[in-house]
């Protein structure tokens, strides 16, 4: 039997936190942000002032962290040491480094040991880079998602931008390609779609559309079960 996870994949800023949240809200599951954990534990490496460049320094730190996974409101939150960071996770810092860390195969092996434990918090909607390529290869419905260079960094700048200010596209979109780069390009499970993905190109669409063509295909496939 296939693990009871939707698995939603995708390069950065392709809508897939919004898109999974409302799917899983839709269906009644745990949402599960794989990317949010990988913050996480960059943020900590960071903050301990480890070097991107030095994985050896970076599994160290890795190896002192106390990483907890708990669900709060139907969505899975991480702890490190006894603190939940937030905001902290989503600086221009931290998505610059994340990516080196991600790309460590100690790394890789920890985290995505730990989404794989979570399959006992009952039915998944997960979030990532290789969730149904490596981290649930029999994942009962798979998603790719994918949008124009252009419209994911203008969604970015939108999120990124203080209240009434406006972050620079260009900017925003040389820094997403970079990180996409590198994604694709690490040897340990990069982005890739999965063969058995449904891809969705989100450019010209709204986020509901979005959800209701992954609600549609996810009622396909659990009528063939
Ligand atoms: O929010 P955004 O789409 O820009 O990125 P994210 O989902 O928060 O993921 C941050 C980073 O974590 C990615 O750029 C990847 O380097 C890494 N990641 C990964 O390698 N594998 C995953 N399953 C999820 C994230």
């Amino acid at each position: 039997m296939s693990h009871d996870v939707i698995a939603i994949d995708g390069p950065s800023a392709s809508g897939k936190s919004t898109v999974a949240r409302k799917v899983a809200e839709r269906l009644g599951r745990v949402y599960v942000d794989s990317g949010a954990l990988y913050r996480s534990i960059a943020w900590k490496a960071m903050s301990t002032g480890c070097e991107a460049g030095n994985p050896a320094g970076i599994v160290a730190a890795l190896g002192v962290m106390n990483v907890e996974c708990v669900v709060v409101n139907r969505a899975v939150r991480y702890r490190v040491d006894g603190y939940e960071p937030a905001a902290e996770i989503r600086t221009e810092q931290v998505s610059g480094y994340v990516s080196a860390v991600a790309a460590v195969p100690e790394v890789r092996a920890a985290v995505t040991k730990w989404l794989r434990g979570m399959t006992k918090f009952g039915p998944l909607v997960m979030e990532g880079r290789d969730i149904g390529t490596v981290v649930f290869p029999d994942a009962r419905a798979k998603f790719y998602l994918d949008a124009s260079p252009e419209e994911r960094a203008r969604r970015r700048s939108v999120e990124l931008a203080a209240p009434g200010g406006q972050a620079d596209v260009t900017r925003v979109m040389s820094a997403l390609a970079d990180r996409d780069r590198r994604d694709r390009g690490r040897k340990t499970a990069p982005l890739a779609v999965a063969g058995d993905a449904r891809v969705i190109d989100t450019t010209g669409l709204g986020i509901d559309q979005v959800v209701e063509a992954i609600l549609y295909r996810v009622s396909e496939v659990t009528a063939c079960l």
